[in-house]
């Protein structure tokens, strides 16, 4: 494990190369045994009736995308509920929100599987509790698989954007004053990933506090 770390803005911090291949290695066949399983990968559809571009998982509490709040079944897909949040998972996000010189203890994390194709709109993670979002308690992300295409941008939609790869095994801890700001995938680099993992695409797992 490293935990080499760059500030990309206060309170937006890379931590790149965190998981040994090893452990990016448990973590994919993790990955895949979540969303293979019960309660697994589904595709949400957004409010305005479009189709997300990622399969999602939730752990712990379900985002539900057309209400955009935390709730304790699948309401919007089928109804059952989430799988708890491992707490190892959990103990490997807190960790990494230390090492970016924060603090976080999630009660939720939200596992996306992105396709060859796969991409994410720019967007503002805001539907925590508000304490949560007040306190600037970080959303800590984890990218197993081709390298992403990761767009952050300001608090507000226009506001000039930066982009940072995000490669498997990286790390990635926003919080403070970057809790709300915005954040997308515009694209992945196909192939890009260690072929150990045997993974078509990319896992992101996000951890997150104030679901539940
Ligand atoms: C997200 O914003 O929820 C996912 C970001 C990512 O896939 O890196
Ligand atoms: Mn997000």
């Amino acid at each position: 494990m490293s935990t080499h770390r760059i500030e990309v803005c206060p309170g937006a911090v890379h931590l790149p190369g965190y998981l040994s291949l090893d452990e990016q290695c448990v973590l994919a066949t993790r990955c895949l045994a979540i969303g293979t399983g019960p309660a697994g990968w589904y595709v949400p559809t957004v409010r305005g009736g479009g189709k997300m571009r990622v399969h999602m998982v939730c752990l712990g509490s379900h985002w539900n995308a057309r209400t955009y709040r935390y709730e304790a079944t699948r309401r919007d897909y089928d109804g059952l509920p989430p799988a708890p949040l491992p707490a190892d998972l959990a103990a490997l996000a807190s960790k990494m929100a230390t090492d970016a010189g924060m603090c976080l203890s999630p009660d939720v994390c939200i596992l996306n599987h992105y396709g060859p194709d796969g991409k994410m709109g720019l967007h503002q993670d805001k539907d925590e509790h508000p304490d949560t979002l007040d306190a600037g308690v970080p959303i800590v992300s984890v990218s197993i698989g081709d390298t992403a295409k990761f767009i952050l941008g300001g608090l507000a939609r226009k506001e000039p954007k930066t982009m940072v790869l995000l490669a498997s095994g990286d790390g990635f801890v926003f919080g403070g004053q970057s809790r709300l700001r915005y954040h997308g995938v515009a694209a992945l680099l196909p192939g890009t990933g260690p072929p150990e993992l045997e993974l078509n695409g990319r896992y992101n797992l996000t951890f997150r506090q104030g679901a539940v």
